[in-house]
């Protein structure tokens, strides 16, 4: 293969999926609404279908700048406002996706803005790299190893226990939307609402027991390697290159008992390169996870948990 073949190649691609973008986009009223159509259960669907469909909702060309800008401008309402959520980020590995959910903690102020301080992050193996990225980052962090453990709910019960023990701080008095000043406000008036930790799975690679899942009902949210409905589990580019996907990406949902199959909240994709292997794939998705998990929390944040 000539050294100029490649970019040329990759060029096209790229080329082909905004063609694809227009055309779709101008024939049928939107590009989103045309590829959201695509029945999921077909190979061609499972590759194609989930690409950009947000929320179920077609979008169109008109929304594509917003879309990809990101809704870092996404507006306070009363209600998250006089409420506390902690979150809590489990995780088993190198944590880039914890990473990059603190960072945008951090730099949009999720705690001030929407009562929602990163209290903690939770490992289940002691060797997981983002632990001591955590620390440095002076978040409280906590090894729950599951080989200590006889069986999975037992492990999860210590989990959930450990997750309940890192909520319900109030950080500080409701605003009193709206009462004029000198009004008296009476003990008790100030304090916020609190409520249970949100719960955000980022590489956490263990399957949850139901009773645990409906513990935490409306807010345990994961990310997944791929563009499901396709491709569930593990080995997910590996999987996606042998079934000959030209798009891969990731997908921000909400847990539900079934593997990787709740409501889809956010989702990336990424072209499939004609010299990729999965590492390489792995790696351009994951870049993009960065981008479509701290969004979809904000979303749901801004929204109160909805
Ligand atoms: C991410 O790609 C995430 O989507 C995946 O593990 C990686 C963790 O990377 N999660 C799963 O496969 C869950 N089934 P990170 O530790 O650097 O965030």
């Amino acid at each position: 293969m000539g050294a100029g073949v490649l970019p040329k190649r990759r060029f096209s691609t790229v080329v082909r999926f905004f063609l694809s973008v227009l055309r779709h986009g101008l024939a049928r009223g939107g590009f989103f609404a045309a590829m959201c159509s695509l029945p999921p259960d077909s190979l061609v669907g499972a590759c194609a279908a989930p690409v950009f469909c947000h929320d179920r909702r077609g979008v169109g060309l008109v929304g594509l700048p917003r879309y990809l800008a990101g809704c870092g401008g996404a507006r306070v309402t009363p209600d998250n406002r006089n409420s506390m959520q902690s979150i809590v980020i489990l995780i088993s590995g190198g944590g880039s996706n914890m990473a990059a959910l603190v960072r945008a903690a951090q730099q949009e102020d999720w705690a001030a803005r929407y009562g929602a301080p990163v209290a903690a992050v939770i490992s289940n193996r002691a060797d997981a790299a983002g632990l001591q990225w955590a620390q440095a980052q002076g978040i409280a962090t906590q090894v729950i190893s599951h080989t200590d453990f006889a069986d999975r709910a037992q492990f999860d019960s210590a989990l959930a226990q450990a997750i309940a023990a890192h909520g319900g701080k109030d950080i500080g008095p409701k605003p009193l939307v709206g009462a004029p000043l000198g009004i008296a406000v009476h003990p008790g008036e100030g304090a916020r609402d609190v409520k249970p930790p949100l719960v955000l799975l980022a590489g956490f690679m263990r399957i949850l027991t139901p009773g645990f899942v409906q513990a935490h009902a409306g807010r345990l949210v994961n990310i997944h390697p791929s563009l499901l409905p396709a491709f569930t589990g593990l080995h997910t580019h590996a999987r996606a290159l042998a079934a000959g996907c030209k798009f891969a990406g990731a997908t921000v949902h909400r847990v539900t008992e079934v593997l990787d199959e709740g409501a889809i909240l956010e989702q990336s994709v990424v072209p499939v390169l004609p010299e990729d292997d999965a590492r390489t794939l792995a790696a351009r998705v994951l870049a993009t996870e960065h981008i479509i998990y701290p969004r979809a929390v904000r979303r749901l944040l801004a929204a109160g948990l909805s």
